[in-house]
């Protein structure tokens, strides 16, 4: 096994914000944030990082808690499901300045999320101690922390919930050029031989996704190992990723056959998203949150009020010739 270095843990996610890779401008927000918590000597305040799945929120939680020089606890909206799970990691494992990282924190429950309020705003827990006509309700004193709340549903947060962040930042889809980059140096990282033309071909193909990127890249190695090759060339890893299943855009066949079906069924749309997911015997939630950020993002699809519909863009990319009424539009 490689060793983890200093500035990466032993999954080689980066410990440093120097180490990560892209979202420049949150980078340098988070900088003087990080900065002036701790100039002052205080927590930072509570933050909640929202964009699609793999773009490095809980990686980025780990990266503020290390720059803060503080511990981090780390649990998931669906992991807490009384509002004792709550006290117990509030009151047991927490120390002054440490970060609690709930990961997918729209699905907290109503009830812990109640009982989250007091202890955000004021470091106080609210318990009930006996039951029946002898219960009272006593308020504990927690450590000041930093609650690092992450989520791929920014608009399931209530209200009252997301006032109690201080600071609101969306991830983006990195560049191909910035998961090359990564790439290159997770490829030293675990001993892989790569050319710079294959890394950048990987992150072409890799939706803008740092997690889809490096199992790509494991998997780009496992062909090249059973072809005998100990460099990874750009030929190689092209041949791979079509192999795989995925065109130039990075596009499965998942993706392609919601697009192909959008324009072979429904006419390009608008089409309903429950509608849509039954015609591709597709879950509605991974349609939203894991296909279509994707397919926005490259301009193939947009929401309208009545529906998806495909743009010109993704009947170019499908070969399909546009129709009369897209162009008259
Ligand atoms: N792993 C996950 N996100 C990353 C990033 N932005 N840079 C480098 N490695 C990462």
């Amino acid at each position: 096994m490689t060793q983890p270095t200093p500035n990466f843990d032993g999954a080689n996610r980066p410990k440093t914000l120097e180490n990560y890779v892209g979202q420049r401008k949150l980078k340098s927000k988070l900088e003087v944030y990080i900065s002036a918590a701790r100039q002052r000597a205080q927590a930072l305040d509570h933050t909640l990082l929202f964009g699609p799945p793999g773009l490095g929120k809980t990686t980025l939680a780990h990266i503020i808690a290390n720059e803060l020089g503080v511990g981090i606890k780390v649990t998931s909206g669906p992991a807490i499901e009384k509002p004792g799970d709550l006290a117990a990691i509030l009151t047991n494992s927490l120390e002054e300045g440490d970060v609690l990282f709930i990961d997918e924190i729209h699905r907290l429950g109503r009830v812990a999320e109640e009982h989250l309020y007091p202890a955000m705003e004021d470091f106080k827990l609210d318990i009930v101690i006996g039951q029946g006509p002898a219960a009272r309700s006593i308020q504990l004193p927690i450590p000041r922390f930093t609650l690092i709340g992450a989520t791929t549903r920014p608009g399931l947060i209530t209200t009252p919930m997301r006032s109690r962040f201080g600071i609101i930042e969306h991830l983006e889809f990195y560049s191909p050029e910035e998961i090359a980059m990564s790439l290159m140096r997770e490829a030293v990282l675990i001993g892989i031989d790569i050319n710079p033309d294959a890394a950048l071909e990987i992150g072409a193909r890799s939706r803008g996704t740092m997690r889809i990127a490096k199992n790509l890249l494991n998997r780009v190695r496992d062909y090249a190992q059973v072809a005998g090759e100990t460099l990874i060339s750009q030929a190689r890893a092209q041949d791979a990723l079509d192999k795989m299943g995925l065109d130039t855009s990075g596009l499965n066949e998942r993706d392609l056959k919601m697009l192909d079906v959008m324009i072979a069924k429904f006419a390009g749309g608008p089409v309903g998203l429950d509608t849509l997911a039954t015609a591709i015997s597709e879950d509605s939630l991974t349609i939203e949150d894991v296909y279509e950020p994707y397919l926005i993002q490259l301009g193939f699809i947009k929401r309208t009020a009545r529906g998806r519909m495909v743009t010109p863009l993704a009947y170019d990319h499908l070969g399909y010739a546009l129709p009369q009424d897209i162009l008259l539009d």
